[in-house]
């Protein structure tokens, strides 16, 4: 699992040429996919994508508007253009696949802005599944230090498609999905409430991923590749429908500070013909660098549990001492991070193959989490009820990672003071995994979560953590753009409405989870934190998870992290057969398969590790029948399977805890018949018995 990446095998081709005229095309290798770039009398440009023979975006403008500059797309020409080809494999740290195959057909255009004395290059990679262009600014006299003012990059969609979407907040993305013509995208039917952590600047805007269905049944899903300095790309509904970036601002109002060479992330575009096709299309991944890192022999994914619901349900808080203002939890409560309780969730852990324990509120400060004061956590001293080098003794022994928690309640400045030393301190402890967090507003004034500034700041945060050997879970995160192929150490995120919500607001619908793989998870890993087995939530009155048990089962094999949380306490998992399925589903794989699916209403997706396979399938508010065919399997093995399937009766609002689980015989020609309850799911795991 922690193989280095390896070129498996190579083959770059280069062709030089030299611009003819004021246009170039690139095909993808099966020559479905098709990318026009051309120059317009004015010197504008504009580039065009087909797919078999169809268009998919129609003439698009590209460009800027820089500081100093003006406009900078316009009065363009052509002065060179490069094609090459390229076609590898590499094998990522951990994934959803053990290898991913990367082919392309490259296309480079050198424009030069005579008024400015200006040059840029614009790159398309085009691929079976899609496509990534970006924009680099090469060293050059005139341009050094530059700041882009906006972004003029367009998708000129060629119909008013079906989307799914949430809105461009500038500080979150914790939302539910709407889905509506892509005309009437407006965040007004959002949850929005202006507030300190949530910024709407433009109502008709979305943030990426944004997937959308044409009237002829063709996916598209629009999102960006390699996210590590510049700003978060929003996309903005303008007439005839085309979408325009909008980038996130830094507090000045500019867009992203440069110094060249320089190069934008990748603009993307998935093309698919079955929504599930999106999901095993690794563009995003492959657009990225490779693996910066030379030894990754401490990341480890895992199965983890943690001192984390139990705060979000009121059962415990996460502060020591009271303070007033606080979001820690009520007076009233005991402190969860204690040593006992610690040493309570690692026994569980060890018992069950569970592979670390988060803590969340073990350290100083918590009291002052959400009062309007700063400078408060320094991430190292523990409460007085908290033994950390005792609890990080008592989990070696049993054989368990501790991960450790840094709050940072958007105080980024406090944060990036104690961040070596923070760091260090887990080092030492041997602790090899933090989950960050940015909750309430970012403390800088004038700054917010997906700004060029708070960018630089997730990207320094994980470059510094793997100098200490830790992996990364950051909650309130930039959106993932696929940088885990770069620096593998960067695990999970949020960035997503995720369980909690459940426990202290609106809940999440079932069909939200049935959106999140065709959206949130393209861009890649959430810890959404499923495996919730009180639905109920008895401790807390008028709150209730919306879905089966056997539906949070089969969410830990549909949501992929390599960090997957099992979130429930130790006591609702006790006693409950249902836990076996936890006990043994894997975070990495060998191989996805989604079988079947649909957006916001279903999805089937097998996953393989070793010769066992683990299926999940989860429906939305509507009961369902799934034929599913294990052709996937080997055709000389038989198999046994072990379902986690909805009792009779099961449901979502009045039954949700019914579970049954059984035993059956398959093999590859075996066809499934899953019931699945409204709001309900299956999970299933297959293991071969002998060979036939
Ligand atoms: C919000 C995070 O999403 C949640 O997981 C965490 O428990 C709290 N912030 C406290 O850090
Ligand atoms: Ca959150």
């Amino acid at each position: 699992m922690t193989r280095i990446s390896i070129y498996l095998f190579l083959c770059l081709t280069f062709f030089m040429l030299h611009a003819k005229g004021n246009s170039a095309k690139v095909y993808s290798p099966d020559r479905n996919v098709e990318v026009e770039l051309k120059l317009s009398e004015e010197g504008n440009v504009f580039y065009k994508v087909l797919y078999k023979e169809n268009v998919i975006i129609n003439d698009s403008r590209l460009g800027f508007k820089l500081k100093k500059y003006g406009d900078c797309s316009t009065g363009l020409e052509i002065i060179d253009s490069e094609e090459r080809s390229f076609s590898g494999k590499w094998n990522p740290v951990w994934g959803e696949v053990s290898e991913i195959e990367n082919n392309y057909n490259e296309l480079k255009v050198d424009l030069f802005q005579k008024t400015n004395n200006i040059k840029y290059v614009i790159v398309f990679r085009v691929y079976n599944d899609g496509l990534g262009f970006r924009y680099e600014f090469p060293e050059q006299e005139t341009l050094n230090d530059f700041t882009i003012m906006d972004e003029l990059t367009q998708f000129a969609l060629a119909g008013d498609h079906e989307a799914w979407w949430i809105p461009a907040d500038e500080d979150s993305y914790e939302y539910h999905y709407q889905h509506t013509k892509v005309s009437e995208i407006n965040s007004d039917l959002t949850e929005y409430e202006p507030r300190a952590d949530r910024l709407i600047v433009d109502k008709k805007a979305v943030n990426t991923p944004v997937t959308m269905k044409t009237k002829d049944g063709i996916y598209l899903s629009l999102h960006e590749a390699g996210l590590t300095d510049y700003a978060d790309m929003t996309l903005a509904v303008k007439d005839n429908d085309v979408l325009e970036a909008e980038l996130v601002p830094w507090a000045d109002g500019s867009k992203v500070k440069a110094r060249t060479p320089f190069n934008s992330p990748w603009r993307t575009i998935q093309i698919a013909e079955h929504a599930g096709d999106l999901i095993t299309s690794y563009l995003i991944i492959n657009l990225n660098e490779p693996n910066k890192l030379k030894d990754v022999s401490w990341i480890k994914p895992m199965t983890y549990i943690g001192i984390w619901w139990e705060m979000h349900i009121n059962k415990s808080s996460w502060k020591l001492e009271s303070y007033e203002g606080s979001w820690s939890g009520s007076d009233d409560l005991p402190h969860g991070a204690t040593t006992e309780n610690a040493k309570k969730y690692i026994d569980f852990a060890a018992a069950n193959n569970i592979g670390g324990v988060l803590i969340e509120g073990w350290n100083t400060g918590w009291e002052f989490w959400g009062a309007d004061t700063v400078g408060f956590f320094d991430f190292i001293t523990p409460y007085r009820d908290f033994d950390i080098h005792e609890v990080v003794r008592y989990a070696k022994e049993k054989g368990v990672e501790i991960i450790g928690h840094h709050e940072t309640a958007g105080d980024v400045e406090n944060y990036e003071k104690h961040l070596n030393a923070a760091f260090k301190f887990y080092n030492e402890l041997g602790i090899h995994a933090v989950k960050t967090g940015y909750a309430g507003p970012i403390r800088t004034p004038g700054e917010h979560h997906h700004g060029q500034y708070m960018v630089r700041h997730y990207q320094k945060v994980v470059e510094i953590a793997a100098k200490y050997q830790i992996t990364v879970d950051a909650h309130e995160p930039i959106k993932p753009t696929g940088v885990r192929r770069t620096y593998p150490n960067f695990m999970t995120r949020e960035g997503v409405r995720g369980m909690e919500y459940n426990a202290w607001s609106d809940p999440n619908l079932p069909s939200h989870t049935t959106t999140l793989p065709f959206t949130r998870m393209l861009g890649g890993p959430i810890d959404y934190t499923p495996g919730i087995f009180d639905i109920t939530i008895d401790s807390k009155d008028g709150y209730a998870v919306n879905s089966t048990i056997a539906n949070q089962l089969a969410l830990m094999v549909v949501i992929f992290s390599p960090l997957q949380m099992a979130a429930d306490l130790p006591e609702n998992y006790d006693h409950n057969p249902a836990l076996q399925f936890i006990r043994e589903v894997p975070t990495t794989w060998d191989d996805t398969k989604v079988l079947n699916g649909e957006i916001g209403e279903f999805i089937t997706i097998a996953r393989k590790k070793g010769d066992s396979w683990f299926i999940g399938s989860i429906t939305n508010e509507s009961a369902r029948d799934l034929d599913v065919n294990l052709d996937f399997l080997d055709a000389d093995k038989n198999y046994k399977a072990e379902i986690y399937s909805d009792a009779e009766g099961a449901d979502y609002k009045t039954n949700p805890e019914v579970i049954d689980i059984s035993k059956k015989e398959v093999n590859n020609s075996t066809l499934l018949k899953m019931k699945l309850a409204p709001g309900g799911g299956q999970a299933i795991v297959i293991k071969p018995i002998v060979d036939k």
